[in-house]
């Protein structure tokens, strides 16, 4: 596509105006890890958790997600990169919005975690990774899907028949078969605190 026509156009209000407004540091909670490894329940808590603070938050959620703004998306590596991307550029613009933005995807490929962050400033990313081994997410199959993974009728399934490239650094690491959910919840919330996000 030719974007040669196409002239950015500056608002009057910035990300700092309308972050200041609302008491907090937007910011991205990027959480990553397998299916069924917890990232929806942590991120679903935590979302809870930081309305009770009064703070603005909004969740991006992988199924809602590819049942709307990402229908038509499967799970091919190109598929998945795309999927990653257009969530990458939405949660931007929450995050220019001022919300402090959840989101909840496998996002099994570095390359792709490394572009979304690419596109933010500085402490505006935050890499959660969901470490849930995969014989636990086995274990738990929310969906069944791992056992139809295993049965060959789902295909390109992340841990079975695609790859996950876990974090090598991430902002915070999350142990679920460890760790209670309150305390992963409380770890979060004491990582934005610490970092002034907002004050509690
Ligand atoms: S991602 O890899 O592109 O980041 P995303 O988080 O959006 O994945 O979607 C993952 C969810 O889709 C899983 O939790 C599961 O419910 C469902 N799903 C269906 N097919 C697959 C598959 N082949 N691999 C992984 N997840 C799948």
């Amino acid at each position: 596509m030719d974007n040669t026509n196409i002239i950015k156009h500056e608002h009057q209000l910035s990300k700092e105006n309308r972050a200041e407004l609302k008491g907090q540091k937007p910011c991205v909670l990027w959480f990553t890890g397998l299916s069924a490894s917890g990232k929806s329940t942590i991120a679903n808590a935590l979302e809870v958790r930081l309305f009770e603070l009064k703070k603005h938050t909004y969740l991006l959620d992988g199924d809602n997600i590819r049942l709307g703004l990402n229908t038509g998306l499967g799970f091919s590596d190109e598929d998945r990169v795309e999927n990653i991307r257009r969530i990458g550029e939405v949660s931007k613009l929450f995050v220019e919005s001022g919300m402090i933005v959840l989101t909840a995807f496998i996002s099994p490929f570095m390359e792709d975690r490394k572009l979304v962050r690419a596109l933010l400033d500085k402490d505006e990313f935050i890499e959660i990774f969901v470490d849930t081994p995969l014989n636990v997410c086995e274990k738990r199959d929310p969906k069944g899907l791992y056992v139809k993974a295993r049965e060959g009728i789902i295909e390109n399934f992340t841990g079975i028949s695609s790859p996950y490239e876990a974090p090598i650094y991430a902002e915070i690491h999350i142990e679920t078969d460890k760790m209670t959910l309150e305390e992963s919840v409380e770890k979060i919330i004491n990582y934005l605190e610490n970092r002034g996000y907002f004050n509690a």
